[in-house]
């Protein structure tokens, strides 16, 4: 009976440890639906995904590209993270209205703001269009060909797809290139911002509690999108109304338990679940520390500046706040990968792999790919490296070297594309750049180029660093660089564009930055580049082979498409985890917590007086439970970077959480997904009303959605 029950929870167990997983919607009926009913889903898996009937699918967008956003009224609310407004929150601000400071709250349609070049996409239907991508790849030999087959093929195929005038269609590549999928997608192009809360609240614990559990921070933020009289898109236009969306979520506040169904519908951006152990040794060895060498510098010089100068911190929030969160990522990756011996375990899958297709007797077509990887990834080292401190060091961490990248590449575009092409480029710099210029400050730029340019000179591979960057004096170069480059201004940028290809090309050759840049980007696309995407392209070609493999000689395993920034839903349960040896964590957190974290004053720590005021009046209207007020939770549901605004929605459909990042140690989930600790966190949905209906009065606001109690 002992011996039953202990089998028993060890079936449990390893039933939950099946999960993980972003799988495509259009597909969950097959594949998952089953499953996610098992772990309690009320509702099917047509009510999230159905070509032909309004559902979940319609109530979430990708946000700008690289976020995910969820419609929370029928008049077009959006809801997403203040981390994915930032910018946004932080461009309608100055240092006497700041809106990151204080919070910004719309009291009515007028009040709304509006930020051109902000777009929310929808998708509309899911088509599998593998066998057209493919068709004539058949016979072609080398890669380059089919590669170019492929893409004329989509380019074809998403042109001439049947979808209304107003509709957009791309092609995705899933499983690395063995299946592709058509999205016929609607962009809105009128989305105006209607709320955020203070950072104090928005991004409390800053950098030091970004990527850690427990967590404390109220990371959203309301724009709402804006249709044209037919409901359809429009690019903005003050006639333009709210826009009706076909569907949106339901607010459940009546809150959740410990090992509750839930799921995250979203846009991941990027994972790589199967690459092979050798792959994952030089991102632990070679560029992960790399990257981290190079940002960790960066944010030393910025850091020192924003602490002593308020109009720098709003120059610089975003930039740092972006620079740090990848930063930081990379060293929990590293650290996870380590502790969950991920080299270890993929090396063990290798070996099996290798048996059952010699037992499939598979050899001739599958028997290679791993010592082809071995191969590969052992020449392709120093140029990975290479690119990585030329990318880190030039285009990434340094806007001086950012802005004469771009000026170096006009030279390249009248090479290759002529006069007109390198006119309108050279027009669209002069007008593009003053939003870079208003958040630029010559002297912090100055002092990271310092610290950079000298890693640059001695940690890059030395073959392809320039001779003219071998052995430098870093502050002296950087002074004089500093002192006479026409690029520290936008003025000065806009002389030094001024004139035909001619006069441009030989002012460009007298800029310090830009000659500086050139004499580094030469060498690279010279040297690195081409030898890199050789390498690389090998490397694909591999990977998609035994992508197949993996398919094919595991049939029954749950194998899903690494993220692409395609929509996607992953599911799991509430629940905590244990960090270390003889400490649990429990999964959700509560206003106790944000003020036991208190730091008076502090730029990360401090608390508005509001918030206090309401948590010593212990004012929390419907959100509290059992008198507490639920701030974040974790859940086993696998997300990743792009995540960030997806909802978290509960068994039966309804709006619980905002989601926006995952636990340190858990943060390598994006290689290798480990069910023990890998968790995602969440903005409780209560937190957010509460702040919207409590702290900013905005009444008005809740009063659009539709609040239901879950468990009637
Ligand atoms: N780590 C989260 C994500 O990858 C949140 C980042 C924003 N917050 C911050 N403190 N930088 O996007
Ligand atoms: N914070 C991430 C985002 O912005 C989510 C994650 O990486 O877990 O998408």
């Amino acid at each position: 009976m002992k011996f039953l029950r202990l089998f028993l929870l060890l079936f449990v167990i390893s039933t939950q440890a099946q999960q993980g997983g972003m799988w495509v919607p259009s597909l969950l009926k097959g594949m998952n639906e089953a499953e996610m009913k098992s772990l309690g889903m009320k509702i099917s898996a047509s009510d999230i995904y159905d070509a032909n009937k309004p559902g979940i699918k319609d109530a979430v967008p990708h946000f700008n590209g690289g976020c995910t956003a969820e419609m929370i009224s029928p008049k077009g609310l959006l809801l997403t993270n203040h981390h994915c407004g930032y910018s946004q929150i932080q461009s309608h601000s100055s240092v006497e209205n700041d809106y990151l400071e204080q919070g910004f709250w719309a009291m009515s349609l007028e009040e709304e703001l509006p930020n051109p070049g902000v777009d929310v996409t929808f998708v509309i239907k899911i088509e599998d269009v593998t066998t057209q991508v493919l068709a004539g790849t058949e016979n072609l030999t080398t890669e380059a060909e089919k590669q170019k087959k492929i893409e004329n093929n989509i380019s074809i195929l998403s042109r001439d797809f049947p979808k209304e005038k107003w509709q957009g269609a791309k092609i995705k590549n899933f499983f690395d290139g063995n299946q592709y999928l058509l999205f016929v997608t609607e962009t809105f192009d009128d989305v105006r911002l209607v709320g955020a809360p203070p950072t104090s609240i928005g991004k409390f614990g800053s950098d030091t509690d970004n990527w850690v559990w427990p967590r404390h921070t109220g990371d959203f933020s309301l724009f709402r999108v804006y249709a044209d009289k037919n409901n359809r898109p429009a690019k903005y236009s003050k006639d333009n109304i709210p826009y009706t969306p076909k569907h949106f979520l339901p607010i459940a506040i009546d809150g959740f338990k410990k090992d509750d169904f839930t799921m995250v519908v979203g846009y991941p951006g990027r994972t790589q679940e199967y690459l092979p152990a050798v792959a994952i040794e030089q991102i632990l060895n070679d560029l992960n520390p790399a990257k981290i060498e190079v940002r960790d510098a960066a944010l030393k010089v910025v850091d020192g500046f924003m602490r002593k100068d308020q109009a720098i911190k709003i120059q610089y929030a975003s930039k740092y706040a972006s620079i740090a969160n990848y930063y930081k990522k990379w060293i929990g990756e590293s650290k996870g990968l380590k502790k969950s011996n991920a080299v270890a375990v993929k090396k063990a899958e290798e070996k099996e792999f290798l048996q059952k297709v010699k037992k499939a007797k598979k050899q001739a077509e599958y028997g290679n790919i791993l010592s082809d990887f071995d191969k590969t990834y052992a020449e392709i080292a120093p140029y990975a490296l290479s690119r990585d401190y030329f990318t880190e060091v030039f285009l990434r961490n340094i806007g001086l070297t950012e802005t004469a990248f771009k000026v170096y590449q006009l030279e390249r575009i009248l090479a290759d594309k002529g006069e007109q092409s390198f006119n309108d480029r050279k027009q669209n710099l002069m007008d593009g750049m003053g939003a870079f210029y208003k958040n630029f400050n010559k002297t912090v730029d100055e002092k990271v180029f310092e610290q950079l340019i000298a890693i640059y000179s001695t940690q890059s591979p030395k073959q392809f660093v320039p001779a003219s960057l071998q052995n430098i004096n870093a502050s002296e170069l950087s002074k004089s660089v500093y002192a006479n480059t026409k690029l520290g201004s936008y003025e000065g940028l806009k002389e030094l564009l001024t004139g035909d290809s001619k006069t441009v090309l030989a002012k460009m050759k007298n800029d310090p930055a830009v000659a500086l840049v050139k004499a580094a980007a030469d060498k690279y696309f010279a040297e690195v580049a081409p030898k890199f995407e050789e390498l690389d392209l090998k490397n694909i070609a591999t990977q998609r082979t035994y992508m197949k493999a993996l398919l094919e000689m595991n049939p029954k395993a749950r194998i899903f498409p690494d993220a692409n920034s395609t929509l996607r839903v992953t599911y799991g349960k509430v629940q905590g985890y244990e960090p270390a040896d003889a400490v649990y964590y429990e999964p959700v957190t509560y206003l106790e917590g944000v003020m036991e974290k208190y730091v008076p004053g502090d730029y990360e720590f401090d608390v508005p007086a509001k918030l206090i005021d309401l948590y010593n009046m212990k004012d929390y209207g419907p959100y509290a439970e059992n008198g507490k007020l639920p701030i974040n939770f974790i859940a086993t549901n696998h997300t990743t970077g792009g995540n960030s605004g997806s909802p978290a929605i509960d068994a039966r459909g309804n709006l619980i959480g905002l989601n926006f990042d995952r636990v340190w140690e858990g943060t390598m989930s994006d290689i290798y997904y480990d069910p023990a600790i890998c968790r995602n966190i969440m903005v409780d949905i209560r937190y957010v009303l509460f702040i919207i209906d409590k702290y900013a009065n905005a009444k008005h606001l809740i009063n659009e959605m539709k609040i239901v109690k879950a468990k009637k």
